[in-house]
C-alpha cells in the first residue's frame, strides 16, 4: 500500500497549487490527480450537486487504489467532507479548510480575518465555522469572488482586467481593516499577485496549501503509509474534459511541465 498514490481532486486546475506544495514536502510521494473540468466551476453549484460530484471524482482515484485522499477544492470541503470519510473509510481524508483556517490563525491570531471564497464556500460559512471552533471571539467576514475561477483558469492571473475584478471584490471588504485575507479557493494562489497588489502590504495572505501538505506528511507518518522507494516517483493526471488545455494551463498553477501523456480523459457518470 506504501507504493500507492496519494489521491488529489478539485473542480479544475486550482488543487494544482496544493499537488504543488505537497510535492515540495513530499518529494518520494506518487500523486493521482483529479481535475474535474467538465463540469467546473463546483464554486457556483448547489451543495447536494457539489457532495455528489465530490463522491464520484473521489471515487474514481479510490478505483485506482490511493492511500489517502486530499479534498483540494475548499467548496467540496466545505460541504462533502463528512460524506466522502463515511464513503471511503478507512481511507484517511485531508480538506483545505481545516488547514486554512489553522494557518489563518496563526496569521492573525486576534483577527478580523477575511476570507475570500466561492459562492458556495461563502454559503456554506466553512470558515467561519473552523475559525470559531478554535477562536469564537475572531471577527471573520466573507466575500465571495466568482470571477477569479475563470480568470484563473484562462491563465489571466495578472494585467488589467484581473486588477479590475480584483478591487471590485476587494475594496470594500479591505475598508474593514482584516489583518490576513485567507485564499479560501485553491484557485487563487494563481492569482496572488494582483490579489496581493490590491490588498496592500497591510494585510497578510494566507494560503491553506502548505498547512494542507504538513497535514498529509502527519497523517502518513502516523500511519506508517510513506512510500520507502527511492526511485523518483511517477505522477498522473484525470481529467473530465479538455486534456491537452489542462496540460498548457495548469503548468502555471503547478508551477512546472505537465506532459501530455500523464493525462487521461476520464467519465465519472
Ligand atoms: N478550486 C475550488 C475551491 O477551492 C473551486 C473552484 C470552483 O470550481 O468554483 O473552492
Amino acid at each position: 500500500m506504501n507504493d500507492a498514490a496519494i489521491g488529489i481532486f478539485d473542480s479544475g486546475m486550482g488543487g494544482l497549487t496544493v499537488m504543488r506544495a505537497l510535492m515540495a514536502l513530499l518529494p518520494n510521494e506518487r500523486f493521482l490527480y483529479l481535475g474535474d473540468t467538465a463540469r467546473l466551476p463546483y464554486g457556483t453549484k448547489s451543495a447536494d450537486t457539489v457532495a455528489r460530484y465530490a463522491v464520484q471524482a473521489a471515487g474514481a482515484l479510490v478505483k485506482r487504489r490511493i492511500k489517502l485522499l486530499v479534498v483540494a477544492c475548499n467548496t467540496a470541503s466545505g460541504v462533502a467532507l463528512p460524506a466522502l470519510q463515511e464513503e471511503f473509510a478507512p481511507l484517511p481524508v485531508i480538506d483545505v479548510i481545516g488547514p486554512g483556517a489553522e494557518a489563518a490563525l496563526a496569521a492573525s491570531p486576534k483577527g478580523p480575518i477575511a476570507v475570500i471564497a466561492t459562492e458556495g464556500t461563502v454559503k456554506a460559512g466553512a470558515y467561519v465555522r473552523a475559525i470559531h471552533a478554535h477562536a469564537p471571539d475572531v471577527e471573520v467576514m466573507q466575500q465571495a469572488c466568482p470571477l477569479f475561477v475563470p480568470l484563473a483558469e484562462e491563465g489571466l492571473i495578472d494585467g488589467v482586467i484581473a486588477e479590475l475584478v480584483a478591487h471590485r471584490y476587494l475594496d470594500e471588504l479591505l475598508a474593514r481593516k482584516p489583518h490576513a485575507l485567507v485564499l479560501g479557493c485553491t484557485h487563487y494562489p494563481a492569482l496572488k499577485g494582483t490579489i496581493g497588489k490590491a490588498a496592500g502590504l497591510d494585510v497578510t495572505l494566507v494560503d491553506s496549501a502548505e498547512t494542507t501538505a504538513a497535514r498529509v506528511d502527519k497523517a502518513l507518518g502516523e500511519r506508517n503509509l510513506r512510500r520507502g522507494d527511492a526511485s523518483a516517483p511517477d505522477h498522473r493526471f484525470l481529467v473530465t474534459d479538455a486534456p491537452e488545455r489542462f496540460a498548457r494551463v495548469g503548468e502555471i498553477f503547478l508551477g512546472r511541465k505537465i506532459e501530455p501523456d500523464a493525462i487521461e480523459l476520464v467519465d465519472l457518470q
